[in-house]
């Protein structure tokens, strides 16, 4: 019969490739063929009802035929307090070690996994599967950035946008002699204490219309920075008048429409709108003259 005579043409054909390999490739060819034999033997886990199916964005610009982005499917065992990170390290460690994101305390304090999780930005690691709705958990990159990799976004204009508002405490005048603890009243600090949450994670940026566009608005996070040290007593008023002198620019807190996204999406609530709102305040009055 025609199926015999092939199956015997096959084993023919690989009795003469055993023949001519030699020991070492031999040996390699038996390994990966009990190393297949056993991933197929291999039974397909039983996840029951109680998976949870993630539709994850993929991108790979290095690799031939993964330039395209798609999304790849993968379900995951549900676990009590199961977060979205949990389960997209629980996809990458069981279906796919290429899956690409990033990812460091685990406990909203890095700042590294912010990523847009059904349609909204939010760190993976704070979003509980459980209090999310839909069949399905759909994870993407932060939106209006430029995608490096999966899930990772290059984030080199954010931290510009950081570095333009100088994010660190300078004073009108440094003291003589040793360098002592500055204190700061328990009034000024309640009024910075939100604006120092900032775990520079992205999320308000990403979220933002205005910095959608391709343009140099400093956002919601950098100007935030510039809140948190313009309204820190301890730094003195020339100080203050410098700070607000570069968040007045023209790609500063007047390009803000006050529409709330960054606000709502802030992770560490931080009432950025509003903080923005009172630089607004600020350099109008720093501006105003008296003749
Ligand atoms: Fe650090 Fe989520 S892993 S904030």
């Amino acid at each position: 019969m025609s199926t015999q005579l092939e199956q015997t043409d096959d084993e023919t054909e690989s009795e003469a490739e055993a023949a001519a390999e030699s020991p070492g490739q031999r040996r390699r060819r038996e390994k990966a063929d009990r190393q297949f034999g056993e991933r197929e033997a291999e039974p397909e886990p039983d996840l029951g009802e109680d998976a949870v199916l993630l539709k994850v964005f993929r991108y790979d610009p290095e690799v031939e035929g993964k330039q395209e982005p798609r999304f790849d499917e993968f379900r995951v065992p549900f676990t009590k307090g199961m977060t979205a990170l949990d389960a997209l390290i629980a996809a990458r460690d069981t279906y796919d070690s290429s899956l690409t994101f990033r990812h460091s305390c685990r406990q909203a304090v890095c700042g590294s996994d912010a990523l847009f999780i059904n349609g909204r930005q939010r760190l993976a690691c704070q979003t509980q599967i459980a209090e999310l709705d839909g069949d399905a958990v759909r994870i993407e990159p932060l939106p209006h950035q430029e995608v490096v990799k999966d899930l990772v976004v290059d984030m080199e204009h954010f931290y510009d946008q950081m570095e333009a508002v100088e994010p660190y405490f300078q004073t009108d005048e440094t003291p003589e002699g040793e360098l002592e603890e500055q204190f700061q009243t328990p009034e000024n600090r309640e009024k910075i204490k939100m604006s120092t949450r900032c775990i520079w994670c992205g999320a308000c940026m990403s979220s933002c219309n205005i910095a959608a566009n391709e343009n140099e608005y400093l956002g919601p996070a950098a100007i935030n920075k510039a809140y948190r040290f313009a309204m820190d007593d301890r730094e003195g008023e020339s100080m203050k008048e410098h700070r607000l002198e570069l968040i007045e620019q023209e790609n500063g807190v007047w390009r803000c429409q006050t529409q709330f996204s960054c606000t709502e999406v802030c992770p560490k609530d931080i009432p950025l709108t509003e903080h923005i709102q009172e630089l607004k305040r600020e350099a109008v009055k720093s501006n105003l003259k008296f003749w």
